[in-house]
C-alpha cells in the first residue's frame, strides 16, 4: 500500500555510506528528507547529489537530516562520490543507502514498474519530528529536482506546524501568510497582533508571525 501524508514513515535498517543505521533512531526528533535517485554514475543524479551536498547547511539550519538511496551497492556509492565532487564541487556529505535488496525501495514504493522495474524513481519523503510523513514527491528519471523548492517547502511545513496559517502560491519565507479558516476574526486579532487584511471573508492575510 502506498504511503500517505500523515502516516508514520516506515522504520527500517539499512547499510549506508556512513555505516549501518535504523531510520527512526538516526532521525531522532529532527525533520528528515529521504530521497531516492535511479542509478549511480548517471548524469542527472550526479547533479542532484551535488546540489544536496551544497545545500546541506541550509537543511541543517532547518533542523533537517538528509539521506539518499538507490539500489546500487555501497562501493558504487563511495566511488561515485569523487565524480560528484569533480562535476559539482561538492562531495556527498550525507548518508546514502545501498538498497541492493530493494527492501527500503519496496517499503516506500520507490520502484514504479511501469517506469522502470530495475531502478528507483526520484521519490522524496519529508518526515516530521513525530516520524509522520509531511510531504511526498515523485519525479521521473529524466527530470532533476529543484532542491531549493524542498527548502521552501520545509519553511512552509515548519511554519504551519507551529501557527494556524497556510502559505499561498509561490510563497517564500518572509512573505505574508493566510490565516486558516478555523480561526475566527476575533481570535485572529488576538493571535496575529500585526493585524490582517480580509481580501475575501475566507482569505485573510497577515505578516509572517515568526518574524
Ligand atoms: C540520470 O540521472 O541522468 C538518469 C538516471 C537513470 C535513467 C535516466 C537518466
Amino acid at each position: 500500500m502506498s504511503i500517505r501524508l500523515g502516516d508514520i514513515a516506515p522504520d527500517f535498517e539499512a547499510q549506508t555510506t556512513e555505516g549501518p543505521l535504523r531510520f527512526h533512531e538516526w532521525k531522532g526528533d529532527s525533520w528528515a528528507v529521504l530521497f531516492s535517485h535511479p542509478k549511480d554514475f548517471t548524469p542527472v543524479c550526479t547533479t542532484e547529489l551535488g546540489a544536496v551536498a551544497r545545500l546541506k547547511p541550509e537543511f541543517e539550519r532547518r533542523n533537517t537530516k538528509v539521506i539518499g538511496l538507490s539500489v546500487d551497492p555501497l562501493d558504487a556509492h563511495a566511488r561515485w562520490g569523487d565524480d560528484i565532487e569533480h562535476v559539482t564541487g561538492h562531495k556527498p556529505n550525507f548518508p546514502m543507502i545501498a538498497d541492493s535488496d530493494r527492501a527500503v525501495s519496496n517499503l516506500y514504493g520507490m520502484i514504479h514498474p511501469n517506469a522502470s522495474d530495475t531502478m528507483t524513481v526520484r521519490s522524496v519523503f519529508v518526515v516530521g519530528p513525530d516520524h509522520k510523513v509531511k510531504l511526498s514527491l515523485t519525479y521521473p528519471a529524466s527530470t532533476g529536482r529543484n532542491f531549493d523548492e524542498l527548502l521552501r517547502v520545509l519553511d512552509s511545513l515548519q511554519l504551519t506546524a507551529t501557527y494556524a496559517v497556510a502559505t499561498p502560491a509561490d510563497w517564500k519565507d518572509g512573505d505574508n501568510v493566510i490565516i486558516t479558516a478555523a480561526v475566527s476574526d476575533d481570535a485572529a486579532r488576538e493571535r496575529f497582533p500585526k493585524g490582517f487584511v480580509a481580501k475575501t471573508p475566507y482569505l485573510r492575510v497577515t505578516p509572517q508571525p515568526n518574524r
